[in-house]
């Protein structure tokens, strides 16, 4: 038997309301802090990963779903979006249409990670991005967003992160700083950590091995060691931050995953999903777009996984999913009927009135337990000598009333039944 691939999942018919309820609200806060969708391709030129993400990265050094296509091209399914965001608004000069630019998207992500419970090869997720302003606001306002977000889907276990790395100069002044600190004792590292410390030193302190985390206990931070500019504004951050009313912790040992951040970093973090706890993550990379041969042009965004939120929300029990009911169940008491009420169907549901009727030659009785399980608001009962005088019984099935009714003025009648 052919399965889906590991690592990803289908969203099956019973899922989808989940889904929706999050979908809504995402739409409806990226409209409150007015942020314009955009969609961009499944799969991009690898090179754009490769250079956006930074080539030292897990992802991009492990995790890229990358082949060459039939012409030789050099593919890669996206892993995250803000490359592939910042691809679109340089091809398109964006930033000559508005100097500022408020995007969101939400879309599945591809990563060959090792899967397990809120981690797959296939997730969905959503995220802004701003480009074109320095504005320490609009770092404040990712995570006002995702906060607000994941707040009204009713999540409470919730911890906000926030971090600055710095501008490049600060940040390689550090990293020398750092170098030293861990010189004598690189031997005394794990192999993983070994390789960081050559290639990408500050992931260090991102590593799971109890031996490594004692020795960065004690290595100096880069917060301690910022330039004033990015000191004032991760200061500015944190008062901003109070000011909403948004509880956090800074947390000097945030590194993230991805090469392209300066200055303000951020994750938010669940209490209620286990070991892949992070619910979203982001923050500002001011030199991404120059990096990918745009206008310098500073940015920040955030990006959040879905099924991470979705098991979050089924953890907490938060979501208070719509039933889903249809308006009305047309029986047909008569097989020569079928076409009618056939007829009939289609009538209302050009009218937005949902309905159902038999496709299966199925018993009264059969039909009605599945007028029930569809949770049907009306039944309408089409044969009999009722149908000879032009007339159905309507079933009212929360009160159980019928009454008869005129089959030529069902549709103003079930209009009015139901205020469309
Ligand atoms: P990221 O931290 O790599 O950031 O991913 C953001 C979120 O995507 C994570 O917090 C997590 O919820 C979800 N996620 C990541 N990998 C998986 C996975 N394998 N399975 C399920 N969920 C996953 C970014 O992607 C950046 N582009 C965020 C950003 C936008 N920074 C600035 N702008």
């Amino acid at each position: 038997m052919i399965k889906a691939v590991t690592g990803t999942k289908d969203i099956l018919p019973d899922e989808i309301p989940a889904w929706k309820v999050v979908e809504k609200t995402i739409e409806r806060i990226f409209r409150n802090f007015n942020y314009k969708e955009i969609r961009t391709p499944v799969f991009e030129e690898t090179s754009l990963f490769a250079r956006g993400i930074g080539e030292e990265t897990d992802i991009v050094g492990k995790e890229m779903y990358s082949f060459t296509d039939r012409s030789e091209n050099n593919i890669t399914l996206k892993p995250e979006m803000t490359a592939s965001v910042v691809r679109a608004f340089i091809e398109h000069s964006l930033g000559k249409q508005q100097s500022l630019n408020k995007l969101y998207y939400v879309s599945p992500m591809f990563r060959q990670e090792r899967p397990q419970a809120g981690r797959l090869r296939q997730f969905h997720q959503f995220g802004a991005e701003a480009l074109g302003s320095t504005s320490v606001y609009l770092d404040v306002e990712m995570i006002q967003m995702a906060y607000e977000i994941l707040k009204e889907l009713g999540l409470k276990d919730l911890n906000v992160k926030i971090n600055s790395l710095g501008t490049p100069e600060s940040r390689n002044l550090y990293k020398e700083k750092l170098r030293k600190f861990l010189s004598d004792k690189k031997d005394k590292l794990s192999e993983d950590s070994r390789k960081r410390f050559e290639k990408n030193i500050l992931r260090i302190f991102d590593s799971k091995d109890e031996k490594d985390k004692k020795i960065m206990k004690d290595a100096p931070l880069l917060l301690d060691n910022l330039d004033n500019e990015s000191k004032d504004s991760f200061e500015i951050v944190k008062e901003t931050l109070k000011l909403s009313e948004i509880p956090f912790k800074v947390d000097p040992y945030l590194v993230r995953g991805l090469d392209y951040y300066t200055k303000t970093t951020f994750e938010i973090v669940s209490g209620k999903v286990g070991s892949q706890n992070a619910l979203c993550g982001g923050g500002r990379y001011d030199l991404l777009v120059e990096q990918l041969e745009g206008e310098p042009t500073p940015g920040v965004g955030f990006a959040a996984g879905i099924e991470r939120i979705l098991l979050a929300c089924e953890n907490e029990k938060t979501l208070n999913l719509p039933e889903n009911k249809i308006d009305l169940f047309i029986a047909c008491l008569n097989d020569e009927l079928a076409g009618k009420v056939f007829e009939i169907a289609l009538n209302l549901r050009r009218k937005n009135i949902s309905v159902e009727c038999d496709y299966l030659n199925r018993s009264l009785k059969a039909q009605m337990r599945e007028a029930n399980r569809l949770k049907a608001k009306y039944v309408l009962f089409v044969g009999g000598d009722e149908y000879k005088n032009g007339l159905a019984n309507l079933k009212n099935m929360e009160t159980s009333e019928q009454r008869l009714v005129s089959l030529n003025k069902i549709d103003s009648i079930l209009l009015e039944v139901f205020n469309v």
